[in-house]
């Protein structure tokens, strides 16, 4: 048996009907932006693996670091306890944040990390013996899967399941271009409807919706509101951060700074599961008491793991290297040539380019669902011709590894002009 009919005979992945699903594709290894499957097949991975490795697959500057701290210290628990690596993280990531985050809380993945980010919102405000218990999003954005990251993302075929069961929160229109106004009042009107605790959104890219974009203007604009109102607010930058959009964080084009930051995915550059919540000091100190119950009671067995924190290091060395600061601006480059290419096809709805974010709509006569007919014809095109794309309904998006070559990229072009043709 090879390893994809091994891997039918016990394991269950994410977000798949393995009823209609395609046969899963083993993968025996990757360098770069490239992965080779078991029969030697070999694929561009152009989304970078769900936005996790900017530098490629089997990084050996992040895989010497991550062996180093293996042999140094493996793990401590993290109540009680601290280590060199993640004091490192903390005094090598607060100086590229936006300068009101001062704290740093660890844990494993973007869920929990919106998950700890929504539990502090709603127990700063308790803390405070102020009642509120309601969440503003995004329509159709997308926080995790954990119970209150799925509250705060859009209805979808991920939540259906669970309505009814989850946090109060009330959703706003993004603020497109043209949907800035109705944004800002449905807004203001949830503020005056509901004790509203907190505000979380995904700064100016909403990934999982398709890569959906929207000025740092407008979201300047929902924080004041949210400030004027004593709401707090919360930007998941688990997709956009370290790098994605052109700058360190997509909060890096606000005038405004948000009182929590979400990261993830990036943070280790594709090694070792682990995530961050960013805090203001008014936020910590809503906890610091000499009563315990005012205290974060969250927490997870991995917290803080070392060699998770030695690979944020490295990744965050990585980052700030001229060469790949280039490749982001080369990268934006040739999909802002790519975009002028195909912009005016017949079949072609629209583009958006940003960082190394690319999208494209292909029009559609129906409504095209998440996981349709239109988005299954196109991933198995994908598939068949060696690129690995996921399409989110009609939207084909590249977040390509920040190392991909242009040749890659161009074939990545190509291949998605010739599923434009076919479907
Ligand atoms: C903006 C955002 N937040 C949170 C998450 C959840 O992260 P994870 O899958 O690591 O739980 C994702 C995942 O795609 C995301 O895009």
């Amino acid at each position: 048996m090879n390893l994809s009919e091994r891997d039918r005979q016990h394991l269950w992945h994410p977000y798949t009907q393995h009823k209609t699903a395609a046969p899963i594709i083993g993968i025996a290894r990757g360098k770069d932006a490239l992965l080779w499957d078991e029969n030697g097949k070999e694929y561009i991975d152009a989304i970078a693996s769900w936005w996790v490795n900017p530098f490629g697959h089997s990084n050996t500057f992040v895989a010497d670091a991550i062996y180093k701290q293996l042999t140094t210290l493996e793990h401590v628990l993290f109540g009680g306890f601290t280590h060199e690596p993640a004091v490192k993280v903390a005094e090598k990531l607060l100086p590229i944040l936006p300068s009101n985050q001062k704290k740093l809380f660890f844990s494993d993945n973007g869920s929990t990390a919106v998950e700890v980010a929504i539990k502090v919102a709603l127990q700063y405000f308790f803390n405070k013996g102020e009642k509120r218990t309601t969440l503003v999003s995004f329509e159709d954005a997308f926080h995790g899967d954990t119970f209150a990251a799925m509250a705060a993302s859009g209805i979808s075929l991920y939540t259906q399941a669970f309505e009814g069961m989850f946090v109060d929160v009330i959703r706003i229109p993004v603020p497109t271009p043209g949907n800035e106004e109705a944004s800002y009042i449905a807004l203001q009107n949830a503020i005056q409807s509901k004790p509203c605790a907190a505000f979380i959104f995904e700064p100016l890219v909403q990934g999982a919706a398709g890569m959906v974009m929207y000025s740092a203007a407008s979201l300047d604009q929902l924080i004041e509101i949210c400030q004027q109102n004593n709401v707090l607010t919360i930007a998941d930058e688990v997709m956009t951060g370290f790098g994605k959009t052109g700058k360190n964080f997509a909060c890096d084009y606000l005038t405004k700074q948000p009182d929590m930051m979400c990261l993830s995915k990036a943070l280790t550059a594709g090694t070792i599961p682990m995530a961050l919540t960013t805090f203001t000091q008014e936020l910590f100190d809503a906890f610091y008491d000499n009563d315990i119950n005012k205290a974060l009671f969250h927490g997870h067995t991995f917290t803080a793991n070392p060699t998770g924190c030695a690979a944020a290091l490295a990744s965050m060395e990585l980052l700030e290297q001229p060469e790949i600061q280039d490749n982001i601006i080369r990268i934006n480059k040739q999909h802002l040539a790519f975009q002028e290419r195909v912009q005016n096809h017949p079949k072609v709805k629209t583009t958006r380019v940003m960082g190394v974010i690319f999208a494209l709509e292909i029009k559609s006569e129906n409504t095209e669902s998440y996981y349709g007919t239109m988005r299954n014809k196109l991933y198995n095109f994908f598939i068949s011709k060696g690129v690995i794309l996921r399409p989110v309904g009609n939207i084909v998006y590249i977040l390509p590894p920040y190392i991909i070559t242009d040749s890659q990229l161009q074939k990545v072009y190509s291949i998605i002009e010739e599923a434009i043709e076919i479907v």
